[in-house]
């Protein structure tokens, strides 16, 4: 009697087990965050839609009158990103009864940047070739309409379709035909198409003899191509310049200025409402520190920018690092409008293969104070618009991983509103994007799965900037920025790491104070003393701005050498952990999605292996210290990595072994370390 009891139980509980047991739904990522809700047509077709002109043009209200729900916007646009409201509203569960939301966009311009070539090629891209299929008779209209979909779900307003390393070839008859049938899908999500020009096009397309803005030959070509392409496209947003920049020619080759060459494209799209995007990512090998640049290239000419002319810069002084601080240039223009330019595309941060949320990185650029008005002159408030180089591509699931659809989600929301919380945008992306299993309560699947995962993505940046380079180090890229090269001197100084780190048998770091480069007087008070003086300078940002000893005592009490050895190691750790975490989390998502994070994450802790091996090693052989004992020994000495090359595939990424590390080639020429 009593072990059949006991059978009973047993068995009960087993079955209970079972029946509570997660069910796995099927998703391939391919959905992006438009998995969980639904589908638009059906959010739209139970509500009552009504456009408002009283309301701001793209904003939109969503509210009960009384059984009927209604949506009132300005414009189709407001409605459609109104309809998306309430679709993510749905998924997060705040979508009862007295719904009351009213929302406008911070900024008139949210903008992608396509570094696609017209070869299909991506520059920097890591998720396949360009989803515009250049080289393609047809045009891939259902990938458009997907991409336009996304775009519209998270407010994004226009697409610069191709690299701002442009080919002149754009803007002949054939691409401008191609480009106006893109457009005309675009449209209809409320997506403007913008093109990146080549400065040289009148010389390169009609053998015009020079590129000079004040010449009214070349000021007339650029009048008639916009005339031109404003007949087959009339609502074409303008032009993203790249000029005298990284070899591409410009206005300063004619002994004109950045405001000559801006205001000269400007007056060509002024008459039909376009704007010209100007890069501020300038910089002139003669001066000694690059992050000076585009501050000494750009404040002389404040005031002097016509006014559809905006300024785009990069938000950090340096290039999309994992850390920097923000550019200075935001504190410094007072007469110029401005625009943000985030990196979505991880270039510089694992490509698609490592996880790495850039919510916190955007959050914690805007919220930076510039203090150019005083406190309060946050980043986010000097920008009047907003872009971000896309992370696209022909990958089914568009990015190469699903992790890194956050980053685009991401970018959006933070373009729509730049207010909100990296966390909260986590938060949502991850319940928009994954479908709950059957069989788990709400309380469970919250609790064991999507906290796990957005605490993942929230530490990710920072696992990565440990693993990479901690304490303010930039820029120890090898060739194609994927891996580690801290050794790397050979060609213009700085494009390469040794400029930055400076490391020798004294200590690390680049002297940005007033007996270095004075980077630091490029920003207002307090900001100047903040970062000159060691005791307030952010520990994060230390070696940015300063040149310290080894055996300088953080304040943990360790010293700099310890410490940094201490950080790559953090990072590893950091890594092994999410890799625990994933591996908990097969009960909750699809075998599919479980697999694809399975393996990049274990590619990523090989990554950041390396990554320390290489730089660890490589300035140990400047310091001449030991390894603390607290962290693990290296596993590869560094004469097996240094001068090595990374072996990488057509498209630039990473080759793996079997075991899912990358392939390292010999030097291709004997190379000495300097002494
Ligand atoms: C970086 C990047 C280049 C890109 C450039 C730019 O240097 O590596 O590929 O062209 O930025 O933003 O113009």
């Amino acid at each position: 009697m009593r072990k059949s009891f006991v059978l009973n139980v047993l068995a009960g509980a087993f079955l209970l087990s079972a029946c509570s047991r997660p069910v796995p739904v099927a998703q391939d990522g391919t959905e992006l965050w438009l998995a969980a809700g639904r589908p638009y047509a059906e959010v739209l077709a139970s509500v009552q839609a009504k456009v408002d002109p009283a309301l701001p043009a793209e904003g939109f209200h969503i509210y009960d009158d009384g059984a009927q729900r209604v949506i009132a916007a300005g414009s189709e646009a407001g409605l459609r990103y109104g309809v998306y409201a309430l679709q993510r509203a749905e998924v997060l569960g705040q979508a009862g009864p007295g719904i009351d939301i009213s929302e406008k966009p911070y900024y008139d311009l949210r903008l992608l940047n396509h570094w696609d070539n017209l070869d299909d090629t991506v520059e920097r891209g890591y998720a396949g070739k360009s989803m515009w299929e250049w080289t393609s008779a047809s045009i891939p209209e259902a990938r458009i309409r997907h991409y336009g979909e996304l775009c519209a779900s998270v407010g994004l307003n226009g697409a610069v379709l191709n690299n701002v390393n442009s080919n002149p070839l754009v803007l002949d008859a054939e691409h401008i035909a191609r480009v106006a049938k893109i457009a005309d899908i675009l449209r209809e999500y409320g997506i403007r198409t913008y093109l990146s020009i080549k400065w040289t096009s009148p010389i390169a397309l009609s053998g015009l003899k020079s590129g000079d803005p004040l010449d009214p030959k070349v000021r007339q070509w650029w009048k008639d191509k916009a005339a031109e392409i404003y007949a087959a496209i009339p609502d074409f947003g303008g032009f993203l310049v790249k000029a005298n920049s990284e070899g591409q020619a410009g206005p300063q080759d004619y002994g004109r200025t950045h405001a000559d060459g801006a205001n000269m494209l400007g007056e060509a799209v002024a008459p039909f409402g376009g704007i010209v995007m100007w890069r501020a990512f300038v910089y002139s090998p003669t001066s000694p520190d690059r992050a000076n640049q585009a501050v000494e290239e750009f404040l002389p000419l404040d005031g002097k920018f016509a006014d559809n002319v905006i300024v785009q810069i990069k938000n950090g002084p340096v290039d999309f690092q994992p850390r920097e601080p923000f550019s200075p240039l935001f504190g410094q223009l007072r007469d110029t409008k401005m625009m943000m330019e985030f990196q979505i595309t991880q270039e510089y941060l694992g490509f698609s293969n490592h996880l790495a949320y850039h919510g916190t990185t955007w959050e914690e650029c805007l919220d930076s104070d510039t203090y150019r008005d005083g406190p309060g002159s946050t980043v986010a408030k000097m920008v009047t618009a907003i872009a971000g180089v896309a992370n696209t591509g022909q990958d089914p699931n568009f990015c190469g991983y699903f992790f890194a659809q956050s980053n685009w989600y991401a970018f959006g929301r933070l373009a729509w509103n730049p207010e909100l919380d990296a966390e909260q945008i986590a938060d949502e992306w991850i319940r928009q994007t994954f479908l709950k299993p059957a069989g788990v309560s709400d309380k469970t699947y919250e609790a064991k799965f999507i906290a796990p995962v957005r605490d993942m993505m929230m530490a990710s940046r920072e696992a990565v900037v440990n693993y990479e380079m901690p304490l303010g180090l930039h820029h120890l890229f090898g060739g194609t920025h994927y891996g580690p090269a801290p050794w790397d001197r050979v060609g213009r100084p700085d494009w390469t790491p040794a400029y930055y780190h400076k490391a020798d048998s004294l200590g690390i770091g680049f002297d940005r104070t007033p007996t270095g480069s004075d980077n630091v007087h490029q920003y207002h008070e307090p900001l100047t003393s903040t970062y000159a003086d060691l005791a307030t300078c952010p520990e994060n940002l230390l070696l940015w701005f300063h040149h310290l000893p080894w055996d300088y005592k953080l304040s943990s009490g360790r010293t700099l050498w310890d410490e940094i050895c201490l950080h790559y190691d953090t990072g590893i750790r950091q890594v092994e952990e999410f890799r625990r975490t994933w591996d908990g989390l097969e009960p909750y998502v699809s075998p599919a999605l479980f697999a694809e994070a399975k393996r990049k994450l274990e590619i990523q802790q090989h990554d950041a292996e390396w990554w320390r091996d290489a730089c660890v090693g490589y300035f140990q052989t400047f310091s001449k210290r030991p390894l603390p004992s607290d962290v693990r020994p290296l596993r590869l000495p560094i004469d097996s990595l240094e001068f090595h090359q990374l072996k990488s595939d057509q498209l630039g990424m990473p080759v793996f072994d079997d075991d899912l590390r990358v392939v390292i080639l010999p030097p291709r020429r004997m190379m000495r370390r300097p002494q």
